[in-house]
């Protein structure tokens, strides 16, 4: 009980989604918004039914908490630069991930937040997702075949006792804008080469090529991760939003500087066809640590 992880992290299965990446107000206190979205998660102002994932800037988190703060972690501070692509670095303070069975729901809770933190924090990026075609993403392919069980996910992505931060996890959000007109230019064969599974069934090509994405991410090099990624969007501007949990910042860097090209000159294949849009870590503090 003591490093109870937030529970949303691992509440597969709703449809809908919204992330609201929040800045602190000028003036206000980083404790203040750290008390403001701890309160969010009193009976009050939280409504049955939804999730809610609350994390925040490292930096801040350590500032206010400084026993609970995973040693070394560090914000999206800096942009990640590799082979002519550039990963761009758009930190906030917090995050709250909103999820429910439908959007109505989200859209009251999601409202009631903004309220609630009003003078505090305000909204500096908001997207809202849904599940498309069960468990594809827009690439049309199904997303999360490696992932760990929910068996599994925790030890993945929660920091283990006695560590600093234990029952907490490491988030990566990042949003990717897809090109689909490139990407549905392409014929099915070329599209398996570049995510390294068949686009039917998920199975991993025999020979998939040095440059495919799961190749390029391959989890027995760099570490396991826990991906809830949602697609979003309209129907002419959409994409991946990539949510990544892990309990070592490690492994989401590796895999992103290795997406990049940045250590190889090898870019995913992928990021040709889909681009960065945001890129922000954020410290999910356990339940003990929220409300300590
Ligand atoms: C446009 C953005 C992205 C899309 C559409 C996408 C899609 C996919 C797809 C279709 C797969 C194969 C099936 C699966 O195992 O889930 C996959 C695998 C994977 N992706 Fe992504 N992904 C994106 C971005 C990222 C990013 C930014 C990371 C890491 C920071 C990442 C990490 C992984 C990992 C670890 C795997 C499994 C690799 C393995 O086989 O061990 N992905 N992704």
């Amino acid at each position: 009980m003591a490093s109870t992880p937030q529970a949303g992290i691992f509440a597969l299965g709703t449809a809908s989604h919204a992330y609201l990446e929040l800045d602190i107000e000028e003036g206000a206190e980083g404790r203040a918004l750290v008390e403001g979205v701890t309160s969010l998660r009193e009976p009050r102002t939280t409504m049955g039914g939804v999730n809610l994932v609350a994390g925040f800037r490292p930096e801040l988190w350590r500032a206010v908490a400084p026993d609970e703060s995973p040693a070394e972690l560090e914000g999206f501070n800096r942009p990640i630069a590799g082979a002519n692509l550039i990963m761009p670095a758009t930190q906030h303070d917090a995050v709250l991930w909103i999820s429910g069975s439908a959007y109505d729901v989200v859209f009251d809770v999601a409202r009631q937040a903004i309220a609630a933190l009003r003078g505090v924090a305000r909204i500096a990026e908001e997207t809202s997702s849904w599940p498309y075609h069960h468990d594809r993403d827009l690439t049309g392919f199904i997303d999360g075949t490696e992932n760990p069980t929910l068996i599994e996910a925790p030890d993945v992505a929660v920091i283990p006792e006695p560590s600093p931060g234990a029952g907490g996890s490491i988030l990566l959000l990042q949003k990717w804008v897809h090109d689909a007109t490139e990407w549905e230019a392409q014929p099915t064969a070329r599209q398996e080469a570049v995510i390294g599974r068949n686009k039917l069934d998920s199975a991993e090509l025999e020979d998939k090529p040095a440059d495919s994405h799961v190749a390029r991410t391959d989890q027995d090099v760099f570490g396991k991760i826990f991906r809830r990624n949602m697609p979003y969007g309209t129907v002419t501007d959409h994409g991946t939003m990539f949510v990544g949990f892990s309990s070592e910042q490690r492994r989401l860097v590796a895999m992103l500087e290795s997406m990049a090209g940045a250590t190889d000159g090898v870019r995913d294949a992928l990021t040709f066809f889909a681009t960065p849009l945001t890129g922000a870590f954020y410290f999910i503090p356990s339940i003990r640590g929220l409300t300590h």
